[in-house]
């Protein structure tokens, strides 16, 4: 049975998510076995280990959640079943995991496979949460060296249309020509000017190469089911065409065919990511009291906090390949709760590598942040420190011991070290990086993220910050219908 845990007071069993905060006991433990293990070299930690006060140095982070606080997260919980909060028309993800049949996986897995056997380069073309949600999870499940085999099992998926870099696409063109390509178009607007461009492109090179009616097959778009110039585009030149949900906002959208059909492509099993988040939706419903539900406590300790001045939240874990899960995290919460004035600044950190640049801020800047570490247990992999006779480098005193035993020690260490430097840590553990795993985080973040901008008092659904930009560039590259903003907007220049 896994745990999550939070402060030192609440502890619940849950499935896919583990630990929140230890209690001083298992601290006290932790720092033993790390004692025993030979831990001395992490000066921070030791200092609290040879005071025995490390159980201390854990509670000092924990937060207090009043009744009040823990009241109103599980009221802000309700609106996002009862549709009485705001942004009530975008409430489509909430039950996304156990809405969606084993039909339509197999439909999108059967589009995936027809990629699949014309492709070996599929390129998947999207912004914002048109891309991240697959990008995350394609992260989390590859290998990170897999372009350096050189047998490919599985196609490669690359991603266009989240920049308008000229040298980007370029580069990504002439690639492309040394494999057969097929392209995933996602867009819910179907107008997005990003992906629009990398679409031409892409789409007159498949066009060149195997003629329209094989570029037919070779392109699927997702989009809405009836808006949008995608969605013309698709209907004139037959594409099959995944719908995504009119409730359903771009950055809740990673459980649709926006984030599953990639994945399917990439050879991840999109049947168990939907289980694992299917498991959280049912861990985090409105069924389920406030000490044992793990969004309703996260959303709840970021906003006590918040409301005590940490405005920064820094999410960090010490695997790599969550890195982009940072990224889908921060589109997450930045877009869903950064307006009105408010709202808390979503930061990641990728460790230890991090230590070495932002590790010092963390340690002694501005005591305006607080750190969340998504913990992984167990590695898939198992990698031994071997002994060496000379020792020249010092480090026989890790031999026999495996590489992520010493992550885990950094991990310790640094938490400590952060918490003693008053950076209130909250900790997140999943088991392992698989699947079901990381669809279960997912969720969990989704669903957090409904109540924390309730409880932070925002429409957590909509976006409507994202179109300054947009008018600005259409002023300046004189699109029609533009015309008095870009005299406006060139007289300022
Ligand atoms: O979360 C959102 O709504 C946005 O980030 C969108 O996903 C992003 O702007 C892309 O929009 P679209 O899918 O309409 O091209």
């Amino acid at each position: 049975m896994e745990y999550l845990k939070l402060n030192n007071d609440v502890e619940m069993p849950i499935e896919g998510l583990g630990t929140f905060l230890m209690t001083p006991a298992e601290a006290e433990a932790a720092a033993t076995a790390a004692l025993a293990a030979g831990y001395e070299h992490i000066d921070t930690a030791n200092a609290y280990m040879n005071e025995r006060a490390v159980g201390r140095a854990i509670a000092k982070s924990g937060i207090a959640l009043s009744a009040e606080m823990k009241a109103r997260a599980q009221a802000a919980n309700a609106l996002l079943e009862s549709g009485e909060g705001a942004g009530n028309d975008f409430l489509g993800w909430v039950h996304l995991p156990s809405s969606i049949s084993d039909a339509e996986i197999a439909a999108i897995e059967a589009t995936a496979a027809r990629l699949r056997s014309k492709a070996d380069l599929v390129i998947c073309i999207g912004i914002g949460g048109s891309y991240l949600g697959a990008k995350a999870v394609l992260e989390a499940m590859s290998d990170p060296f897999k372009l350096l085999h050189r047998e490919q099992q599985e196609p490669t998926v690359v991603f266009a249309g989240q920049n308008i870099s000229e040298d980007y696409i370029h580069a990504l063109m002439e690639a492309s020509k040394e494999h057969s390509i097929a392209a995933i178009v996602i867009s819910k607007s179907g107008t997005t000017t990003e992906p629009a461009i990398a679409f031409r492109l892409i789409k007159a090179e498949i066009e060149a190469r195997y003629g329209k009616q094989e570029a037919a097959q070779r392109i699927v778009a997702v989009t809405d089911k009836a808006r949008g110039a995608l969605k013309t585009l698709a209907t004139n030149e037959g594409y099959e065409t995944f719908v995504i949900p009119d409730d359903v906002g771009g950055r809740f959208s990673v459980l649709t065919p926006v984030g599953l059909l990639p994945l399917a492509v990439a050879g991840v099993d999109i049947a168990a990511l939907v289980r694992g988040a299917r498991q959280m939706e049912q861990a985090t419903g409105t069924d389920i009291p406030f000490d044992e539900n793990p969004s309703a406590i996260y959303a709840a300790t970021r906003n006590a906090l918040y409301a005590e001045g940490r405005k920064i939240e820094i999410l960090g874990s010490y695997e790599p390949r969550l890195q982009y899960v940072n990224e889908w995290w921060k589109q997450l919460y930045g877009e869903s709760e950064g307006k009105q004035g408010k709202g808390i600044f979503p930061a990641s950190v990728t460790l230890t590598a991090d230590l070495h640049s932002m590790g010092q801020y963390i340690q002694q800047g501005e005591r305006t942040l607080f750190e969340t570490i998504i913990s992984v247990a167990e590695p898939v992999a198992k990698v031994v420190i071997e002994a060496d006779k000379e020792n020249l480098d010092g480090l026989n005193f890790l031999a026999g011991k495996r590489i992520s035993e010493v992550n885990r020690m950094a991990e310790l260490g640094v938490q400590l070290a952060h918490v003693d430097g008053d950076v209130p840590n909250l900790r997140i553990e999943i088991p392992q990086i698989d699947a079901e795993s990381v669809g279960a985080l997912l969720y969990f973040f989704e669903r957090a993220c409904g109540i924390s901008g309730y409880l932070l008092g925002v429409n957590p659904f909509d976006q409507p910050g994202v179109e300054a930009y947009k008018k600005n560039m259409f002023a300046l590259l004189d699109k029609p219908g533009y015309e008095e903003e870009s005299k406006a907007i060139k007289a300022r220049l």
